[in-house]
């Protein structure tokens, strides 16, 4: 072999030697054509998680580093799990966790495990507590409660009720969004002349619909069919267990009730009448931004926010986005104009006379 070929040999092979080592320790500014992220969600029941929240972030890391690997786990709603889940993909390899927390204070210990590892952590929608997160991705949700209170009270007057009870379902309390739904509903209910009850508020363990309806069966042997005007639900599960409850109830029209997340089931509902309104949290922006922070911290790089926000530890940098309420009058202008359903996956034959009165076509 010529002198000269040799040189070029020896050449390549030390240039893929360097190479493969910056992609493998990706946190020592390696280029992101490389690299071990994990993806921890919490459940499966509510159907974001599966449906937009995995395949949205797995499309976009795709896009953004061809080379990296998505180590992905759900937990099933169980805090324990997602602590082993955690240190199976640290064990793995995994430079960066996004992580979204069945129990946002308990999270803070797969948080200090991942630091000991000089490996950093997003938290995903809901914030981690007490913990030195290094990026937090979500919703304004103070916000989600304010649209879900404000929404449900502007119904409440155009059916011409002033005063009354609304029965108030929260989310998981170990979820630290629910406090934040939570808190912003307060603020539009509170002032509005309706009561919520019962007091203290009640908070679904797990987000689980069948406790909702359970629940709610209890506050309708308690309260009588017609003693309460509305209800306040977190999210779309939950008023699907509340409105179960109502129906077998016997209690027809059932009275406006809230939700969030959008689920189809959801939009169905609201067409034909028996959930009034969900929250829209626009998915991809949120998967988008978590995937473009986790593939900068891969390459080293620590991208700049516009705000950051106080987790009992530290002020974590934070992208916020914006909610929006869905009602029967504007379901074509914000899911189905977002491609997150079409008008015929939402106008089935059970919804077809809905749709049509809805003006869905
Ligand atoms: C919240 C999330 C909601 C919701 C709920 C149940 O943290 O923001 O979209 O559905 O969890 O998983």
């Amino acid at each position: 072999m010529s002198s000269r070929r040799l040189a070029v040999a020896v050449t390549t092979a030390l240039l893929l030697a360097v190479g493969a080592t910056a992609c493998e320790s990706g946190n020592s500014g390696g280029s992101a054509s490389g690299g071990k992220i994990a993806l921890l969600l919490p459940e499966s029941q509510t159907t974001r998680y599966e449906q937009h929240d995995r395949p949205l972030f797995e499309a976009k890391v795709k896009e953004l580093c061809a080379n990296c690997e998505i180590i992905y786990s759900n937990a099933q709603q169980d805090q324990s799990r997602q602590q082993q889940q955690a240190e199976a993909a640290l064990n793995n390899g995994a430079q960066v966790l996004v992580l979204d927390p069945v129990d946002g204070a308990a999270a803070a210990t797969i948080v200090s495990l991942a630091k000991s590892k000089n490996v950093p952590v997003i938290s995903y929608d809901r914030l981690i507590q007490n913990a030195p997160v290094d990026y937090y991705i979500s919703f304004d949700n103070e916000r989600v409660g304010q649209l879900q209170g404000e929404t449900l009270v502007n119904r409440l007057k155009e059916l011409g009720k002033t005063s009354g009870d609304i029965v108030m379902i929260n989310g998981s309390p170990t979820d630290n969004n629910a406090k934040l739904f939570n808190k912003g509903a307060h603020s539009a209910l509170d002032t509005s002349g309706f009561k919520t009850v019962p007091t203290p508020d009640f908070f679904t363990p797990e987000w689980k619909p069948e406790n909702a309806q359970k629940f709610m069966e209890g506050q309708i042997a308690q309260l009588g069919k017609d003693g309460f005007v509305g209800v306040y639900a977190a999210n779309d599960g939950t008023a699907g267990g509340a409105i179960s409850a109502m129906r077998a109830a016997g209690i027809t029209p059932v009275p406006p009730t809230t939700g969030q997340d959008a689920e189809l089931a959801a939009i169905q509902r609201i067409v034909g009448g028996d959930q009034y309104m969900t929250v829209y949290k626009a998915f991809k922006p949120e998967a988008d931004k978590a995937a473009e922070v986790a593939v900068a911290l891969l390459k080293g790089e620590k991208p700049s926010t516009d705000r950051t926000v106080n987790n009992g530890a530290t002020e974590v940098p934070s992208f916020l986005l914006e909610p929006q309420s869905v009602t029967k009058d504007n379901v074509k202008q914000t899911v189905v104009a977002d491609k997150l359903y079409t008008i015929e996956q939402i106008c089935t034959s059970a919804y077809a006379a809905a749709c049509k009165a809805a003006g869905l076509t």
